[in-house]
């Protein structure tokens, strides 16, 4: 049976342009896509950006630009940020597409048309920030504590989603589906927050321009986040492709800022659509920097597509990945980045390659072959595999890919401990010799695939250099796959040194 597997990172808002923060959920979903690529399964990945957002629509007034304009302008930015991470996205929604307002309007009519919408007056603080209303409980000193930023009174006549009556059906989700929301921590909240009571929600605004037009109130625009989490939906009615609506239900990357629209209101409007719900979410942690959460309203931002210029893309996929487990918060800096790339990738990695190429060129005239294998070795490479699928499957990619970095520290002892410059001396240690080179051409061709999703252009590299084909099935992850090859030659460092430093902070 053919598996399916359809992620999603949030759609970003156009209001700026990205930061390492958004580029790490990007990078996650990218590293689960090619994962699930690796084991045969149907795979779609989709992200974009949100345009139809108060915040959206003041940016563009400040530079005196109508939303539209401004949106079509920025939108490169983050076009970019995908193509030049090397995520494997197969589409790219924008909330203005034509596609995704005519589903929109189409969803939110039959929420209506299901009796789930009525008409109220709504008045409260609202965080242009959040794009969402806060309660007096939620604020610090009268302010957001995310964003800062004193919140706006709001009052208007707008319409209302039933929210409240889902609260039963979401608890029954819930509890029928412990592993709905990932990791723990966060369903334990999600479900907490839906136990306490759910107060209906306005999805539409009265006072903007800038939106889905309502069907029935075209008066009215979506407010943001009713037009927003649609986007997960939509993508699959019109992106190009045939049949993409097979791949409903999807898995929700996102980071906790927006748990709540997620893991409560989505499911909530599409229980109310008729509509399956999500088939899970993860929520990952913060990347902090300066021991806050990297956001642009904070100013401490790390620009990825700069770290892209100076370390390359495998280098930027491979920290995020390791930086923190996934799921936890963690502290970034530049300087770690840096640490990262000359330590692992470049001496534990890069210089591993290196050293074995050479060897073999210079030992063997480019020529490996089986031989008597090593059984610790052949342990360690026949157990990842299922060490991978599983740590994968529990969204592990932090877990996945230190499982291959022990390889590669074990394959960096290998060399200290049996010191092939010395056993190239004895004639009568050559079939040692033999087996020494193997194993480490073998170990670092299996490595390759199991790094693969980390960093994808590197795999291809080591691959290359070891005269293998580029054959990344996860089914190439196992010992003694390597047949008898010729034409090895030195290979240049895979991690050149870095020296000019980054303005990337
Ligand atoms: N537009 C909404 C999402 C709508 S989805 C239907 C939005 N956009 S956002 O631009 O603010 O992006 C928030 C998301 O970006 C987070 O949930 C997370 O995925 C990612 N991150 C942005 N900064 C981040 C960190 N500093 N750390 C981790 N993830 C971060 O909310």
């Amino acid at each position: 049976m053919v598996m399916r597997f359809y992620v999603t990172t949030p759609i970003y808002y156009v209001n700026s342009t990205p930061t390492l923060g958004h580029a790490y959920t990007t990078i996650a979903a990218d590293i689960l896509t090619r994962h699930h690529r690796q084991r045969g399964d149907d795979t779609y990945f989709l992200t974009g950006v949100d345009e139809h957002a108060d915040k959206v629509a003041r940016v563009a007034k400040e530079q005196g630009l109508e939303p539209q304009e401004y949106a079509d302008h920025i939108v490169g930015a983050w076009r970019e940020l995908p193509k030049r991470l090397d995520a494997v996205n197969d589409f790219f929604i924008r909330t203005s597409d034509d596609g995704h307002k005519r589903f929109v309007q189409e969803f939110l009519q039959r929420i209506y048309d299901n009796g789930d919408v009525y008409q109220d007056v709504y008045a409260g603080w609202y965080c242009v920030g959040c794009e969402a209303f806060k309660t007096e409980a939620e604020l610090v000193d009268g302010k957001c504590p995310d964003h800062g930023t004193e919140p706006e009174w709001l009052e208007e006549k707008n319409w209302f989603f039933r929210l409240s009556a889902y609260q039963d059906r979401l608890l029954q989700l819930y509890d029928e589906w412990p592993d709905f929301v990932l990791p723990h921590i966060r369903y334990n909240e999600a479900r907490s927050f839906i136990a306490g009571g759910l107060r209906d929600f306005s999805i539409s605004r009265a006072t903007q321009t800038w939106g889905v037009p309502i069907p029935w109130d075209p008066e009215q625009v979506a407010y943001v986040w009713a037009d927003a989490l649609v986007n997960y939906r939509s993508a699959l009615s019109y992106a190009p492709g045939e049949n993409l609506e097979r791949f409903w239900p999807a898995v929700h990357l996102l980071a906790k800022d927006i748990l709540r629209f997620h893991c409560v209101y989505w499911p909530a409007l599409l229980l109310s659509a008729g509509e399956e719900p999500p088939k899970q979410l993860f929520v990952h942690g913060y990347l902090n920097f300066d021991n806050r959460k990297m956001s642009k309203s904070l100013g401490n931002v790390i620009a990825p597509l700069e770290l892209v210029d100076v370390y390359g893309a495998d280098a930027v996929r491979f920290y995020a990945a390791r930086v923190t487990t996934f799921g936890q918060d963690g502290n970034v800096s530049v300087d770690d980045v840096r640490e990262r790339y000359e330590r692992e990738l470049g001496n534990d990695l890069g210089n591993l390659v290196s050293r074995t190429t050479a060897m073999i060129a210079r030992y063997r005239d480019g020529r490996i072959g089986p031989a008597e294998p090593n059984d610790e070795l052949k342990a360690l490479l026949d157990d990842l595999r299922a060490k991978l699928v599983a740590r994968f499957d529990a969204w592990d990619l932090t877990g996945a890919l230190e499982d291959a970095w022990e390889i590669v520290r074990w394959l960096n002892r290998h060399v200290e401990a049996t010191a092939p410059w010395q056993l190239a001396k004895d004639e009568s240690r050559a079939a040692e010799l033999d087996a020494v080179l193997y194993d480490l051409a073998d170990g670092l061709r299996a490595v390759a695939v199991a790094l693969w999703p980390f960093v994808p252009r590197t795999a291809p590299e080591i691959l290359a250099a070891l005269r293998q084909p580029v054959d990344l099935g996860l089914e190439r992850v196992g010992y003694g796959l390597t047949p008898a090859t010729e034409g090895i030659e030195a290979a240049a460092p895979l991690f050149p040194r870095v020296d000019q430093p980054t303005a990337a902070a």
